[in-house]
């Protein structure tokens, strides 16, 4: 008989209790922008995706991403190099299935991050903006289906998505290292197209700042999950109708390894003060 999602989640999660042995409280997921947190990390074990069992298979040849466990800022981590977008043709159970087994690992506290395109005018192309909120323009949400309650409640309340106490401590770090940090809310859109002109329009009208193809399904299960969640976006295009520049991959790229020492000096700090 098929597996049920929650048997798949406790294999998975049983699977890598026995490889790794310790397991972490804190997860990370590292978007466009964090990579080079990587290099930070004290590492004690990796696993490729394609060896862990249920967990999602990659589109792209070469390019799995893995599980890294070890230090950072003096506490121990799971992060996930690589993610699994929406646009890539994962449903929205396969995107968010690696927050499920942190949770089943317990992983308590999640730290996620992103590339994104800028709608509120004061931000500018570099600029990195803490997620204080967020506006779920996904065409679907992680949680449909069959609830399992010892997943979480059937209705989560997503009042405080972005822990307000992680924002304060960044904001603190910020100010104490003279960083530029904005505050804004994240947009999430299925893509892969980037917005037109009207749409980023229709996104800042609607009460967004940034816009990404990320975060948004796994911030969702990670609240359900009861975790604390800190997310951070670099700002790597700017679009609305008086903006002319077209932003392509690269560009996008380009300007968030720019940002990469900013984000990694902030969730670091984060992580030591924990
Ligand atoms: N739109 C959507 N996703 C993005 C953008 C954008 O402008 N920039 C980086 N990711």
């Amino acid at each position: 008989m098929e597996k049920t999602y929650l048997e798949k989640i406790n294999e998975t999660a049983a699977y890598i209790k026995n490889t790794v042995g310790e397991t972490p409280v804190i997860g990370i997921i590292l978007g466009t922008g964090l990579g080079d947190l990587v290099s930070h990390i004290n590492i004690s074990k990796e696993l490729s995706y394609e060896t862990i069992p249920n967990f999602p298979v990659s589109t792209v040849e070469g390019h799995s991403g893995k599980l890294i466990f070890g230090y950072l800022g003096g506490k121990y981590i799971m992060a996930m190099q690589g993610r699994f977008h929406y646009y890539e043709g994962y449903d929205m159970k396969e995107v968010t299935f690696p927050v499920r087994v942190m949770q089943a690992l317990g992983v308590n506290t999640l730290f996620v991050s992103n590339a994104a395109g800028g709608m509120n005018k004061e931000f500018m192309v570099g600029d990195v903006m803490v997620i204080t909120d967020h506006i779920n323009l996904f065409p679907d949400n992680p949680l449909r289906g069959k609830n399992y309650p010892e997943l979480g409640t059937r209705f989560p309340a997503m009042t405080e998505a972005y822990s307000l106490g992680l924002i304060q401590m960044a904001d603190d770090i910020a100010k104490e290292n003279n960083v530029r940090l904005m505050h804004g809310v994240y947009v999430g859109t299925q893509g892969p197209t980037f917005e037109t002109p009207a749409e980023y329009e229709y996104m800042r009208v609607i009460g967004g700042d940034a816009v990404g193809m990320s975060t948004v399904p796994e911030v969702i299960v990670a609240n359900h999950a009861g975790m604390n969640v800190f997310g951070v976006s670099v700002i790597t295009d700017l679009g609305g109708k008086d903006i002319k520049e077209i932003p392509t991959h690269e560009e996008v790229q380009k300007a968030a390894v720019k940002a990469q020492p900013v984000m990694t000096g902030l969730i670091k700090e984060m992580l030591e003060r924990i």
